[in-house]
């Protein structure tokens, strides 16, 4: 897997802005990584990278928040909450995952049966300093 080290919050932004524009339809990016660890701050910095102007907040009581101002739709998901992927059915999450925008994924893990086969996924974790992260990513 490919590892990327990052020093702080403003390489998170480097990476994600570039990330974002590698980012076709129907991909999906899921972010697997503890609480704090950045997956929301990331999320941010790809949105941005899509040229989308509106305020992104975290969707953990919605499952799902959509945004539409940029150069693709991104369809923020944060699953956290999720006990039974019959929750997953009932936001209709295929129309999302096989749409025609970008979905990103904040603990991806407990949907991991659900995760389309070529699903990007980064595996985010802390580093020694407090503002380092280490990112490995499938793709
Ligand atoms: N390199 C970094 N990348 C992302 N966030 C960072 C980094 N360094 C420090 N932070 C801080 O860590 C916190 C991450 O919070 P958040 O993105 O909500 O995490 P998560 O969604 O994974 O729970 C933010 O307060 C952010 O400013
Ligand atoms: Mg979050």
């Amino acid at each position: 897997m490919r590892e990327i080290r990052i020093s702080n919050e403003k390489e998170t932004e480097k990476f994600g802005l570039e990330l974002a524009e590698t980012l076709r339809a129907g991909d999906v990016l899921a972010l697997i990584g503890d609480l704090g660890t950045g997956k929301t701050t990331l999320t941010k910095y790809i949105a941005k990278g899509l040229g989308i102007d509106e305020v992104i907040t975290s969707p953990t009581f919605t499952i799902v928040r959509e945004y539409r101002s940029g150069r693709l739709p991104l369809f923020h998901f944060d699953v956290y909450r999720i006990e039974d992927p019959d929750e997953m059915f009932e936001i209709g999450y295929e129309d999302y995952f096989f749409g025609d925008g970008v979905c990103v994924v904040e603990w991806a893990d407990q949907i991991r049966e659900l995760l389309p086969e070529d699903a990007k996924i980064i595996y985010i974790d802390r580093g020694a300093q407090e503002t380092e992260r280490i990112y490995k990513c499938t793709f």
